[in-house]
C-alpha cells in the first residue's frame, strides 16, 4: 500500500505528544567542514520533466485565515450568529442615564438567510449622552492612516425617519474618534446603509473599536454590519493586501480549497455548503466550522475562484463527498445522489455558460467568464471514514463527474479499487528527522498507479509559525518531492496562514504568521518560495557520493534557457563541502548565483516583531569550467543556479 503516511500521519492531538517525544535536529559546536559531497549531473540526459503545477498552495478557514485574516472585514461576528455573540464581540455603549439594551430578535431580518438581528432600544439618549453598540473586532480594529474604510449595516428602525445613527471608529485608549460618519435617517423597512470613514493622521493601530449610537431615544434592529478597509487589486469584499502580495511572492501553481477539514465539517449538516456561501451577503446563513469558529462565508465560492484569479493560480476545488468529522458518512446509492447533484452544480457554477442553470448564476454574481478547473478533489481525508464507504463513494462521484465532464481531472483522497483516480491526495505532518529519513519515499514508487498530490505536509516543529529546523526538514522533503516530479504532481503546505494574536491559532506550525497590521513568513515560507522561483522544466540524472545523512538535494534545468537549478540542505551543524560536476555541457558561464537560507540553530525563527530574521540572501559563487567547488555552512539551505552552454 501506498499510503505510508497513515502510519506516520500526525493528528492534531497526536501531533502534541509526538512532537514532544521526536527530537528536533540538534545543534552541534562548530565543527570543521565535512570531507567535500560530489554531485554529478548529466546535464543532456533528462530523466522526466517537471510537473508544472509542482508548487501550490492549500487553504481553509482554519486559524482565523479568513475572518481576522485574508478576508479583511473588521466586525467580528457581523450577524451575530457566532456564540458568545454578546459578552465579547458586541457589548453595550452605555451613557449615564444607563439608557440603552441590546438583545437578539429571531422574528426580523433583512432575508430568508438573515431572518434574524440584534435589536438596540435606547431608552434615554442626547448628543452629550448617546448610546448604542460597540463591536471589539478581531483582536481591535486595525487601522491606518488617511485611508477610506466602508462601513456598511442592514437597519430597521421602530418609526420611519429614526436617526441620526453614528458610525465612529474609536481608539480604544483615548476614547476618541478617530472617523465617523453618520446615517442620517433609518427608515422602518429593512435596507442597507453605507457610508465611508476616513482615518486622518493617525499612527498605525489595532487599538480601536467599533460604535453605532443614537443620540436620541428609539428602536432600531440591525445586522450584517461591516468595516471594510480597502483590497487587493480594489476587488469589492476582496482580500487583505499584505497577505496577498506574501502569497504572490510564492510563485503559485494552484490553490486547493476550501479544505481541509472546513470541507467536511464536525457533523454533515455543518459541512462546507457552497451554494449558501454565493450571492449578496445578506443572502449567506454562515455556518460554525469545525475548528471552533463561525464562518461569515464572506469569503464563498466565487471568492475563492477570483482569488485564484489575481494570482494567476489554477483552481482545485474540493467537493463535499459524504463525510463529516465526527464519523457521520452518508451511504452510496440513493442516498448519496443529492450530495453528487450538489457536487456537479458547483462544476457547473464554475464552469458553466450563461446558458446553464447555475452558469447563469455565477453570470448573476458577476463573473460572466466561466473559470477552468484543473481538478476536483473528492472529499478530504476519507481514509478516517471508519465504515469505509469511500471507495463507493468515490465511484458514485467519478461516474457521475465524468459522464458530465468526461475531461475533468479528479483527486482521490483515499486509495480506491473500483475505478483509478487521476491523482491521490497525499499527506505529511512528520518531524524533521522523519523528513531526512525518508527523502527517497517517491524514488521508486510504482510509476503506472495514480499521480501523487502531496495535498498537505509540513514538518512539525515551531509555533504559530515553524522555525528553521522545520524550514531544513521541509526543504529536504522537497528535494524528494522535485527529483520525483513525474509522480508527485502537486504539492502544497499546510495550514497556510495564522493569526499570531492569542486566541487566533488552532494548529501550528502554519507557514505565515499575522496580526491585524502586518504579517511575516517563516523560514519555510522562503523555502518553499526558493523552490516554486527556482525551477527548470526537466530533471537531469545525477548522482551523489560521500554526503553525511543530513545532506538532501536536488537538480532541475531549464531546457529553453540552459539554467540549472542546485537545491542542498545541510541539516547539521558542520559545515559540508560540496563539489558539483556538471556534463553533457561545455560551459557554465560564472560567478553562478547563489541564494542561501542560513540560521545558528534550528530553533531560530521569525516572528511578528522578528520578521525578517531569516531571509534568503544572494551572493554569488566562483566557477572553472563546468565544476564547482563550494562550502555550505551549517544548519542551510542553498540553491545554486548555473548558467550553461551545451
Ligand atoms: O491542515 C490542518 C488539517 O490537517 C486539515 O484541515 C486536515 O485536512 C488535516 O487533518
Amino acid at each position: 500500500m501506498q499510503f505510508t503516511q497513515i502510519l506516520k500521519r500526525i493528528s492534531p492531538l497526536l501531533g502534541l505528544c509526538l512532537l514532544a517525544s521526536t527530537p528536533a535536529l540538534t545543534i552541534a559546536q562548530a565543527p570543521a567542514a565535512k570531507p567535500a559531497a560530489v554531485i554529478s549531473v548529466q546535464v543532456d540526459k533528462a530523466l522526466h520533466s517537471v510537473s508544472p503545477m509542482l508548487y501550490g498552495l492549500m487553504t481553509e478557514e482554519i486559524n482565523f485565515s479568513y475572518d481576522g485574516g485574508l478576508y479583511p472585514e473588521m466586525v467580528k461576528n457581523r450577524v451575530m450568529r457566532d456564540r458568545n455573540w454578546n459578552q465579547q464581540d458586541w457589548l453595550v455603549v452605555q451613557n449615564a442615564s444607563g439608557g440603552a439594551r441590546m438583545e437578539k430578535d429571531k422574528t426580523t431580518g433583512p432575508s430568508e438567510a438573515l431572518n434574524d438581528s440584534i435589536k438596540l432600544t435606547v431608552t434615554s439618549a442626547s448628543l452629550a449622552e448617546p448610546a448604542g453598540l460597540r463591536n471589539m473586532g478581531y483582536w481591535g480594529y486595525p487601522l491606518r492612516p488617511n485611508i477610506a474604510y466602508t462601513a456598511s449595516l442592514y437597519a430597521r428602525a421602530d418609526s420611519a425617519g429614526l436617526g441620526p445613527l453614528s458610525v465612529n471608529l474609536v481608539n480604544n485608549k483615548s476614547g476618541k474618534s478617530v472617523a465617523h460618519a453618520d446615517i442620517a435617517s433609518i427608515g422602518s423597512d429593512w435596507k442597507q446603509y453605507t457610508v465611508t470613514l476616513h482615518t486622518g493622521n493617525i499612527l498605525p493601530s489595532e487599538e480601536n473599536h467599533l460604535e453605532l449610537t443614537l443620540s436620541k431615544p428609539g428602536t432600531v434592529w440591525m445586522t450584517l454590519v461591516s468595516v471594510f478597509p480597502p483590497t487587493y487589486k480594489g476587488r469589492v469584499n476582496g482580500n487583505r493586501i499584505d497577505l496577498m502580495e506574501k502569497l504572490a511572492g510564492m510563485h503559485p501553481a494552484f490553490l486547493r480549497f476550501p479544505g481541509g477539514n472546513y470541507l467536511e465539517g464536525d457533523h454533515i449538516n455543518e459541512r462546507y455548503e457552497w451554494k449558501k456561501t454565493i450571492g449578496p451577503m445578506v443572502d449567506r446563513p454562515t455556518h460554525p466550522s469545525p475548528w471552533n469558529y463561525h464562518s461569515s462565508d464572506g469569503l464563498g465560492l466565487l471568492e475563492f475562484l477570483e482569488w485564484c484569479e489575481d494570482l494567476n493560480m489554477q483552481n482545485v476545488l474540493a467537493v463535499y463527498a459524504g463525510y463529516s468529522m465526527k464519523q457521520e458518512h452518508v451511504e452510496p446509492g440513493k442516498d448519496l445522489e443529492p450530495y453528487v447533484q450538489d457536487a456537479l452544480d458547483e462544476i457547473e457554477y464554475a464552469t458553466g455558460g450563461p446558458d446553464t442553470k447555475w452558469g447563469a448564476e455565477r453570470v448573476k454574481d458577476g463573473h460572466p467568464a466561466p473559470f477552468k478547473l484543473a481538478y476536483v478533489e473528492v472529499g478530504n481525508e476519507d481514509w478516517f471514514d471508519q465504515s469505509k464507504s469511500y471507495d463507493g463513494r468515490f465511484k458514485q462521484f467519478h461516474d457521475a463527474i465524468k459522464a458530465k465532464y468526461p475531461d475533468q481531472k479528479l483527486i482521490a483522497t483515499a486509495p480506491v479499487t473500483s475505478v483509478k483516480p487521476d491523482v491521490l491526495d497525499d499527506h505529511f505532518y512528520l518531524s524533521a528527522e522523519n523528513y531526512f529519513d525518508d527523502i527517497h519515499h517517491y524514488d521508486k514508487f510504482d510509476r503506472n498507479g495514480p499521480k501523487i498530490f502531496m495535498g498537505e505536509y509540513a514538518t512539525m516543529e515551531g509555533s504559530p509559525t515553524g522555525d528553521f529546523g522545520a524550514a531544513l526538514g521541509d526543504a529536504a522533503w522537497l528535494t524528494g518531492v522535485e527529483r520525483n516530479s513525474d509522480v508527485v504532481v502537486m504539492s502544497s503546505y499546510a495550514p497556510l496562514l495564522v493569526n499570531v494574536h492569542n486566541g487566533g491559532m488552532q494548529w501550528h506550525p502554519d507557514l505565515i504568521g499575522y496580526d491585524g497590521l502586518s504579517s511575516y513568513g517563516s523560514p519555510s515560507y522562503y523555502v518553499l518560495s526558493l523552490f516554486a522561483a527556482k525551477v527548470g522544466d526537466s530533471v537531469p540524472e545525477s548522482t551523489i557520493t560521500g554526503a553525511g545523512p543530513r545532506v538532501a538535494y536536488s537538480v532541475t534545468e531549464d531546457e529553453k534557457t540552459g539554467k540549472v537549478y542546485l537545491k542542498i540542505v545541510n541539516g547539521v551543524a558542520t559545515p559540508q563541502e560540496l563539489e558539483v560536476d556538471l556534463s553533457g555541457v561545455s560551459a557554465i558561464s560564472g560567478p553562478a548565483k547563489l541564494t542561501r537560507l542560513h540560521a545558528l540553530s534550528p530553533t531560530d525563527t521569525n516572528t511578528i516583531t522578528e520578521p525578517k530574521h531569516i531571509v534568503p540572501v544572494d551572493s554569488t559563487t566562483p566557477v572553472a569550467g563546468t565544476k564547482l567547488k563550494h562550502t555550505m555552512p551549517g544548519y542551510s539551505f542553498e540553491v545554486i543556479e548555473l548558467d550553461t552552454k551545451k
